[in-house]
């Protein structure tokens, strides 16, 4: 199965979009100065919060491919090539760091997070915006789309099928602030939305009354003053 990424991205952030703008608006990014976001891609985020907001929107990734496709064309908005785990910045620089989708990637999240938080400036936030839990997809009746997604996707590096479930184990062990939940992406009468994203099914394969629902999980963390 070979997979549009740019693509993918721009429709995940479609269906979480309600969620940003929930977390968005509880961190107060229309309030920050400098923010970043770390496993940018192809700056589908990135993009979004440096017009949604008036801060220098620095977006990074380890990887030079999809960065060399992100549209640099707002004058807020710096790109770097880096990894999560040694950013080049100053420790406590940023009023929010953001991921979306980004520690489902990550052989140790934990690390991952540990590092972030010490880059967040005290009163800051760390947003987890989106993390799916693919095991927890639940397709009826079964037409092996979530079979060959999770397939496709460990093809590509994906370390963790199960991350949703454990986020709040993590933060809580981190001893982090925080404030989490679940939204639910549900295919529920439109079919042809999902199977745009994953080549190769063809509609016919699937049944009358196809459902197919992916829980998402999010996590708003407070930095202390
Ligand atoms: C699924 S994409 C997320 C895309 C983007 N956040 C979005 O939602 O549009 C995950 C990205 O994380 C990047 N990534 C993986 N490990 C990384 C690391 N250690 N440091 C920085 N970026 C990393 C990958 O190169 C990939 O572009």
């Amino acid at each position: 199965m070979e997979l549009n990424w740019h693509r993918i991205y721009q429709k995940q952030a479609e269906w979480t979009q309600s969620t940003r703008n929930y977390l968005f608006r509880r961190a107060g990014l229309h309030r920050a100065s400098i923010i970043l976001e770390a496993g940018c891609a192809t700056g589908v985020i990135t993009n979004e919060l440096a017009s949604r907001t008036s801060a220098i929107t620095i977006g990074i990734d380890n990887d030079l491919k999809p960065l060399s496709l992100i549209d640099t064309n707002n004058q807020n908005l710096y790109i770097a090539c880096a990894d999560v785990h040694k950013l080049p910045f100053k420790k406590g620089l940023f009023d929010a760091v953001i991921t979306n989708y980004l520690l489902i990637w990550l052989e140790n999240p934990n690390e991952a997070l540990k590092k972030l938080y010490e880059f967040i400036r005290p009163g800051g936030y760390l947003l987890i915006c989106a993390e799916p839990d693919y095991d927890g997809i639940i397709e009826y009746p079964d037409s092996g789309i979530k079979t060959s997604l999770i397939k496709s996707l460990q093809d590509e590096g994906l370390q963790h099928t199960d991350l949703g479930r454990k986020m709040n184990e993590i933060l809580s062990a981190l001893s982090f602030e925080f404030e989490s939940g679940f939204v639910n992406y549900s295919s529920s009468g439109n079919v042809d939305d999902i199977l745009s994203i994953i080549p190769g099914i063809n509609k016919n394969q699937i049944g009358n009354g196809w459902v197919f629902i992916q829980p998402i999980y999010y996590a708003i963390i407070h930095k202390p003053r």
